[in-house]
């Protein structure tokens, strides 16, 4: 065997070893349309709802850092004690009717054989690719999850945590200080509750007074949001997270963080220390040249690759569920 062939017999061993049975189309052969009846399903309901696609792509995030990219955040059983779905982190999500729809399809089509944690995750794509942005391969082989609670949630990340906290809660899911920032831009697309708002609008040190909001939101842009958001107004109001270009999945959010435009509180954080600013300043076009320094959506596609090997179940401690909804 010539030295470049061992070479590559090792560093595939250690890319298979790393993502343990994860592989990009892992159904190739069980279940040769997969990943085709998600991006049907996908393609309808999105042709059908301008909301779909955002609410796929947080969908993949919300189940992925609770016990793992594992179909926990769809159980939604009676027979569960407080199913992780009714989790306080979770409020405002959707788009499990989508994942249910395509689970009921792939189950017509090849029973027993393509988990909903991998629905979920060709889902994310497919919803990032409508919206504009990179294609990526996504692996698959994730099983579906046994435990589904409530409590499980209560560490997610949180609108209104420091830089310090975010950045640790990304680092205990194995993800860096940069994957952190770019993981945060996939809020280039989609939309907010005013429900988010009121502490960074009207109670940013807690002196509960018009005047106490986060100094780091742009003078320009603070009448602006606070006239959607009104003080003690409709918490369902919804206001696009990229105040620019909210359904086209581009690198704008960025530039919005950097020009104090961010919407909610996390996105702002990231630049209040100086390696999370200098990383989102590494993506923006820069006014003279005009070029960004690296590719964010390129980047984007890997973090996604990255965020969707996180506590992946096998074959010890998962099943494929019949219906996404209830455990088996
Ligand atoms: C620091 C971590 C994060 C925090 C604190 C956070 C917080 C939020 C909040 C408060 C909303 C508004 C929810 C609503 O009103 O329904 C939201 C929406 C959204 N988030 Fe995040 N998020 C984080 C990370 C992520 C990540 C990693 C992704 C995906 C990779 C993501 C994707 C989205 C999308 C696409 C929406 C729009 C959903 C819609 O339009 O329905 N978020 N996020």
């Amino acid at each position: 065997m010539k030295k470049t062939q061992v070479f590559l017999t090792i560093f595939m061993f250690h890319l298979c070893v790393s993502k343990g049975q994860l592989q990009v189309g892992y159904y190739s052969e069980t279940c040769p349309n997969a990943e085709a009846i998600v991006n049907y399903v996908v393609s309808e309901a999105a042709k059908h709802d301008p909301r779909m696609a955002p609410m796929l792509l947080r969908l993949h995030y919300q189940d992925c850092f609770v016990e793992g990219c594992d179909g926990s955040i769809l159980i939604n059983d009676e027979s569960v004690t407080n199913p992780e779905r009714g989790a306080y982190a979770h409020q405002g999500v959707g788009g499990f009717e989508q994942i249910e729809k395509a689970k009921l399809f792939l189950e017509y089509t090849c029973p027993g054989v393509v988990s909903c944690a991998d629905i979920v995750a060709l889902a994310a794509r497919d919803a990032v690719v409508l919206a504009g942005g990179p294609f990526y391969e996504v692996e698959t082989g994730r099983r579906d999850g046994l435990i589904s609670n409530q409590s499980l949630a209560d560490d997610m990340p949180d609108v209104d945590d420091s830089i310090d906290t975010l950045k640790s809660k990304f680092m205990n899911k194995g993800l860096s200080e940069k994957e952190l920032v770019l993981l945060i831009g996939a809020h280039t697309i989609g939309t907010a509750a005013c429900f988010f708002m009121p502490k960074r609008l009207y109670d940013f040190t807690g002196q509960n007074n018009s005047c106490d909001s986060d100094p780091e939101i742009n003078p320009y842009f603070l009448p602006v949001l606070k006239q959607k958001c009104p003080k003690d107004g409709d918490i369902n109001v919804r206001i696009p997270l990229d105040a620019e270009t909210n359904e086209k999945f581009d690198d704008q959010i960025l530039r919005n963080i950097k020009n104090g435009m961010a919407v909610i509180a996390s996105d702002a954080r990231l630049y209040d220390d100086t390696f999370t600013k200098q990383v989102v300043n590494s993506y923006v076009y820069e006014s003279i040249w005009n070029i960004p320094t690296s590719s964010f959506l390129q980047d984007f596609a890997m973090a996604m690759v990255k965020m969707g090997r996180i506590g992946v179940k096998d074959d010890s401690n998962g099943e494929i569920r019949q219906v996404c909804s209830s455990f088996n």
